[in-house]
This record gives structure tokens, C-alpha cells and sequence, in this order.
């Protein structure tokens, strides 16, 4: 079985992308093309010089480098530009449902408006829905080095636009910044309607996983890997069927682990964990949904069954309704058994 045979299995799989920051699909090209027309200098000089950094030990350098690019985001049309670059990809990948995170302190603290902000994502999210046939959710993110009352601002900010967003997650720097922190908020947010989801069990320990089912009661863990590290807490995933979202490339490159044999992908599927593969930042970590696929598959010489596995868990993870999940879990199976019975 080649790496052709797997590789073609999983672009033409159906799949789902459940943990996307927008802002981490900003590619070097767009990037230099924004800041020119915008009139903003980037510090490297060329596309090449600017992927040289892109060189990561630990989340916090990959954030302070995130967030300098997404310095160059100013009008409604760069979000807009940012957000249909990735759909397109998407469609290449035959990513057919994706559910985006974007962070809205990282631009009103620069003095660009939310409205600016998320009118430019929604209206390329339409596009895509209409164009290219790619079904979509928004989930706003609170930046965790922030403080609580800073994430209430945003969450007022939020509420106007409740019928485009499906949830919010906390993202951005783990360690030190428990989920304990955003309690309030969180209780605020889900008093209001939204789904909650976060980051937990990155670079943070499992206890951090504990505390975003406990005290912040979310629908899904981003990440999550560090759960292995505690078997109650795996059960505790297992029973109640909270997923988890994994992110390979982004853990390979964060140095979450040292290689991608380590990553506890078939630990999580063998306890029965719902566990799907996502993408995370794919123009800082080398490789879209596919590519993540891919780079897991070889290292951990999944199977196409447990393949196909990982892009069911991701319509059964998402937030779409039931009855598009089992229609999107019914074409997955019937593409596995079509390949299946071809070879
Ligand atoms: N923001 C963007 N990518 C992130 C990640 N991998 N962890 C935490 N915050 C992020
Ligand atoms: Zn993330």
C-alpha cells in the first residue's frame, strides 16, 4: 500500500475542519500583497526571509509571530481576502464543512472594529457557501493572556452578531492561564446560547482539560492531547463523548511532541474517544488538513479504515445538525467501501 494509494484516499475523503484559527491560514504571499496595498512595511523583505522564522520551540514564539502578521489586517476586504484564500484551499481539499476560529482582541485592541472584522469573514463564509458548496460556523475566541473583563468587552461586543456565531473558545497562551480564569464569562456566554469549546491540554497539563469540562462545560476540547497523561480523565472523554480536536502539524512544529510518532492519535481512537484531525494554523505549520492526514497516517501507518474513522469522528464532532451529520457519515462510509472493494 503506497503513499500514493493513502494520499489519494484522503483528498478525495469528505471531511470536516473543526479547529482552524483564520488568522493562522494568513500565507506569506497575501500577507506582503495586504501590507502594500495597505501602506504598512512588514520587517523581512521577502516572502523567503519571512518563512526562515517560521521556526517554532514552544506556542508562545509561534503567537508573538502570529500576531505581528495579523498586524497587517486593517479593512473589511483583507479579512475578506484572508478568509476566501482558505475556502479555497478547503474546496481543493474537499474539506466540505469547516467550523473557523477568529480573535477578535487581536484587531479591536489595534483599533480595528469587530464589525470590520466579521463582516469580512461572513461575507466570504456566503461566498463560499454559495460558489463552492463549503458549509460553515464562526466561533470567536477570547485570548487567554487577556484578562476576564477584557473577554466580557468582547463577549457584549459578540452578542449583535449571535446569529453568525455558533460558539466561543479561548485560545492563545496556555500555561499560567487556566481555564479556572474565564469562569464567569463562560457561564455569561452559555447563558446566552453559544456552544463553548477551548483550548486545553496543549503545553497545559490535563488538569487544565479537566477544568474546561468542569467549570467552563464545553462542547469540545481544542487539542487535548495531554489527557493520556491521565487514564480517568481519558474514560471521562471516552463516556461522555466530548471530542477532541487534534492538530499534528501544530503539535510537531510547537514541539508538543518531539515526533509524529509520539502524537497519542490511535491511543485516543482505541478508547474509543472521538478524535479528529484538524489543521490549527496551516500556513505557519506546514500543511493543510490533507497534508496533517497525511503526516499522520505515515507516521502512525494508519489504516484507510482508521483513516476513514478520524473523517466520520469529524462530522460527529462538528456542530451541525444531526441529520447533515449522518448524511455526511453515510457518504464517508460509502466511499470507504467503494475504495475498499476496488482493491
Ligand atoms: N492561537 C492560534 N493557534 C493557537 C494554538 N495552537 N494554541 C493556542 N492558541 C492559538
Ligand atoms: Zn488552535
Amino acid at each position: 500500500m503506497g503513499n500514493k494509494s493513502i494520499s489519494n484516499f484522503i483528498n478525495k475523503l469528505p471531511k470536516a475542519e473543526l479547529h482552524l484559527h483564520i488568522e493562522g491560514t494568513f500565507e506569506p504571499g497575501l500577507m506582503f500583497k495586504i501590507a502594500q496595498r495597505n501602506g504598512i512595511k512588514i520587517k523581512y523583505n521577502s516572502v523567503e526571509e519571512l518563512k526562515k522564522v517560521y521556526n517554532f520551540s514552544k506556542l508562545q514564539e509561534f503567537l508573538d509571530i502570529y500576531y505581528a502578521g495579523a498586524e497587517v489586517l486593517i479593512y473589511e476586504q483583507d479579512f475578506y481576502d484572508l478568509t476566501w484564500a482558505y475556502l479555497l484551499k478547503a474546496k481543493e481539499q474537499n474539506i466540505v464543512h469547516t467550523e473557523i476560529f477568529f480573535d477578535p482582541q487581536t484587531h479591536t485592541h489595534r483599533g480595528i472594529k469587530f464589525s470590520t472584522v466579521i463582516n469580512g469573514i461572513k461575507k466570504a463564509l456566503d461566498t463560499g457557501k454559495e460558489k463552492l458548496g463549503i458549509t460553515s460556523e464562526i466561533i470567536v475566541c477570547f485570548l487567554r493572556h487577556l484578562d476576564e473583563v477584557d473577554a466580557i468587552k468582547t463577549f457584549h461586543q459578540i452578542l449583535p452578531y449571535k446569529k453568525w456565531i455558533v460558539g466561543v473558545g479561548l485560545d492563545s497562551s496556555e500555561v499560567g492561564h487556566p481555564p479556572a480564569k474565564f469562569q464567569k464569562v463562560f457561564e455569561m456566554v452559555r447563558k446566552e446560547g453559544f456552544l463553548t469549546v477551548a483550548h486545553a491540554g496543549e503545553e497545559g497539563p490535563a488538569e487544565y482539560v479537566w477544568d474546561a469540562l468542569r467549570l467552563l462545560k464545553v462542547s469540545r476540547v481544542d487539542h487535548g492531547i495531554r489527557s493520556v497523561e491521565d487514564e480517568k480523565l481519558l474514560d471521562e472523554l471516552a463516556t461522555t463523548k466530548i471530542p477532541l480536536t487534534v492538530c499534528p502539524l501544530s503539535n510537531l512544529k510547537l514541539q508538543v511532541v518531539k515526533n509524529m510518532k509520539d502524537l497519542p492519535l490511535r491511543t485516543l481512537l482505541q478508547k474509543g474517544i472521538l478524535a479528529s484531525i484538524n489543521s490549527d494554523d496551516p500556513a505557519y505549520f506546514g500543511g493543510y488538513l490533507n497534508e496533517n492526514y497525511l503526516a499522520v497516517a505515515e507516521a502512525l501507518k494508519l489504516t484507510k479504515q482508521e483513516i476513514a474513522q478520524l473523517a466520520e469522528n469529524s462530522f460527529k464532532a462538528s456542530f451541525l445538525d444531526e441529520e447533515v451529520k449522518t448524511r455526511w457519515i453515510k457518504k464517508v462510509d460509502s466511499y470507504y467501501e467503494k475504495i475498499i472493494q476496488v482493491k
